[in-house]
């Protein structure tokens, strides 16, 4: 059994430094280029949204859905392709925005994907990173927090579904059973 923890990265830091601060490399790097912005559903809906508002060059936003979990906190290591993305992304600026890199197997699935479909670029922009636990040599051009290995939910992270709607990002701790 788990229960929720302390919160490990509040809101406002969030927002400072993952929403605020990567948008301002963002907007600096591709000034007067048009981006198609393509989100990592689930997770990526609500740092993406608030990213998406602070960027100021044509936005063109489309979606992909994957899946590398089941219900345990640990990745399967097999990323299955949910829902491909709508549009056509041969000689655009693709900046893909996901909610935490962890082992990095997702990513790398990602970019090989997109990269087939030749992209003018293709870079990676991530709310959250953990980079110890990397198991392949992939890094984010844009990421945002720095994070030890364990398990968080919140601001889009989930565990079994759950907690994505939680605004701060909070530990999930063991739970003995014993009364509080
Ligand atoms: P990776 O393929 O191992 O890099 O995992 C990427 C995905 O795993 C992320 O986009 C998250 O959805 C999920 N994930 C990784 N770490 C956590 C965590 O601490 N909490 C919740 N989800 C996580
Ligand atoms: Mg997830």
């Amino acid at each position: 059994m788990y229960k929720l923890g302390d919160v490990v990265v509040g809101r406002d830091e969030i927002r400072k430094k993952a929403v605020l601060g990567l948008a301002a490399r963002i907007n600096e790097d591709y000034a007067g280029k048009e981006v198609t912005v393509i989100g990592v559903l689930k997770g990526a809906m609500i740092f993406l949204s608030d990213l998406v508002r602070e960027l100021e060059m044509p936005v063109c936003i489309d979606f992909i859905v994957v899946s590398s979990y089941g219900v345990e906190t640990e990745t399967s290591g097999v990323v299955l392709l949910v829902k491909d993305i709508d549009s056509d992304i041969e000689g655009k600026h693709v900046l893909i925005v996901e909610d935490m890199i962890d082992t990095g197997v997702t990513l790398k699935y990602l970019k090989e994907l997109f990269e087939s479909r030749k992209p003018a670029t293709l870079k990676v922009c991530a709310a959250f990173d953990k980079p110890e636990r990397r198991k392949v040599d992939l890094s984010a051009d844009y990421a945002g927090i720095r994070l030890a290995d364990d398990f968080v939910v919140g601001y889009g992270l989930d565990f079994a579904n759950m907690y994505r709607n939680l605004p701060d990002l909070r530990a999930l701790a063991e739970d003995s059973g014993a009364k509080e």
